[in-house]
């Protein structure tokens, strides 16, 4: 068995939605031990190694980094330690050398085994931003002096990450960016980013080994030809929506609704086959344009993109394909019109019931014919918030499985060591900052 710490995205629910479809995978069967809105402790069943952690990372969409679990320090330890509220010296001084002392013990994994010159960084990742369970303002200065000198004491030439000191005095202070640790070759030993992260009772202290690449992602979004403006899916979440499919090499995938072809640029760089389709032919076009785009600039082998592309409504799209052709579907369907400012309650409905609904089951009846046996659908619906403060979602499981289709429970109870104190919280959703509709996350088995 093997721990490691996973740091979540801003949509911490889809990230963890993400992480439990993989620990349910052969090659990284595990379970969920406990998690935060910012971490979860994942234990694997076998031993894993450090290049199975980076392929891990490099194939998710909401971790940001992985890292190895060295040990833990009780949580109620560190808040002593770097109260928020004026305390007797003494007691914070005993406190922080109890701190020191049980720190110590796992800092020695820190130095090399020749006296190599190394940079180290610290990163502190609270149960939730918020709520910080110690004084950051504190404790972020004095873990670096206190492993600097550390490292000293042994003979390590050392240099470490400087936070901005107005950033440290007014209390903003981030944890270190993933590009940040990329730059300063953090995950590259001698080098070491620290992890300090609060799960409940335990702080745990661990070492970081793999982080995101937000550059390529960012480039897909910004710096395709075509972009799709409001309505393409965000590249983070249709990679998140792939991996729910299980897709494997060899295999076909077909996002009926492409747009601007954003899942299929992910399937593309994967390596995997896929087919798009769309009513749009201006979005045929543009997702075209797009995916090309993508195999010049990453070098990909060369395909012949527009034998990929069909322009059709999807209930026409068994004209296109033959039966059970099709292993995985991942899409973002039409979620209604863009929206201004909230809807009222019964205009929501209306949409609903006339437009959207409608829709979404027309193309499962599709999808059904398409997918092989066991061939997974995942699939966006919209979260409406009406004017009233209101939430309606669209309800389609019920009738999705009268078409033929089993559920997957994104949050299954088996990778789950016990309930967390947030487990009630978690629920499929992808939010974007001031956006009017949020996105559920759905997923669906042919049966
Ligand atoms: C939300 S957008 C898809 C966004 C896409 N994932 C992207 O990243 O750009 C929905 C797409 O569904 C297409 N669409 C709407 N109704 C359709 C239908 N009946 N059949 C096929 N495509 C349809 C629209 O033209 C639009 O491009």
């Amino acid at each position: 068995m093997s721990l490691y710490l996973f740091i979540l995205g801003r949509n911490w629910r889809a990230s963890i939605a993400e992480i439990a479809c993989f620990l349910q995978r052969k090659k990284y069967l595990g379970n969920i031990r406990n998690f935060s809105k910012n971490s979860a402790l994942i234990e694997f069943k076998e031993r894993v190694s450090d290049d199975q952690i980076v392929r891990l990372q490099e194939l998710l969409g909401g971790t940001q980094k992985v890292a190895e679990v060295w040990g833990e320090i009780e949580t109620d330890l560190v808040t002593r330690a770097f109260p928020f509220y004026k305390r007797a010296f003494k007691d914070i001084k005993k406190n922080r050398v109890e701190f020191e002392t049980a720190l110590k013990q796992h800092l020695v994994k820190l130095i090399p085994s020749q006296g190599q010159k190394l940079m180290f960084a610290v990163s502190v990742y609270p149960g939730e931003f918020s709520k910080p369970e110690a004084n950051l303002q504190f404790l972020y200065p004095y873990l670096n002096n206190l492993i600097h000198s550390f490292l000293k004491e042994n003979r390590i030439k050392n240099t470490f990450f400087k936070y901005p000191t107005r950033a440290l005095q007014d209390g903003s202070i981030n944890p270190i960016w993933p590009h940040n640790v990329r730059n300063y070759e953090l995950t590259t030993s001698p080098n070491s980013e620290l992890i300090f992260s609060f799960i409940d009772e335990h702080c745990h202290v661990c070492r970081t080994i793999a982080v995101d690449d937000p550059n390529l992602l960012k480039k897909i979004d910004e710096e395709r030809p075509c972009p799709g403006f409001e309505f393409s899916t965000p590249p983070k979440l249709a990679k998140m929506q792939v991996n729910f499919t299980n897709i494997e090499h060899g295999q076909i995938f077909l996002d009926p609704f492409c747009g601007s072809g954003t899942h299929l640029m992910i399937t593309a760089l994967r390596g995997i086959s896929f087919f798009g389709a769309d009513i749009a032919p201006q979005m045929i076009l543009k997702s075209c344009k797009n995916v090309e785009w993508l195999i010049r600039d990453q070098k990909l082998p060369e395909v012949p993109v527009h034998e990929r592309f069909t322009c059709s409504d999807v209930k026409e799209l068994s004209k296109h394909f033959s039966p059970a052709s099709i292993h995985a579907i991942a899409t973002e369907p039409y979620l209604g019109p863009a929206l201004k400012q909230n809807l009222v309650k019964e205009k929501v409905i209306r949409l609903i019931q006339d437009e959207l609904l409608p829709l979404y089951l027309t193309a499962f009846r599709t999808f059904w014919q398409l997918l092989v046996p066991d061939g997974r659908v995942s699939i966006i619906t919209p979260v409406f918030h009406a004017s009233d403060g209101s939430r309606i979602e669209v309800e389609i499981s019920r009738q999705v499985r009268e078409i033929g289709f089993k559920e997957v429970n994104l949050f299954p109870d088996h990778v789950f060591i016990k309930k967390s104190t947030l487990h009630d919280q978690l629920k499929p959703f992808f939010q974007k900052p001031g956006q009017k509709v949020s996105r559920r996350l759905n997923c669906f088995i042919k049966k």
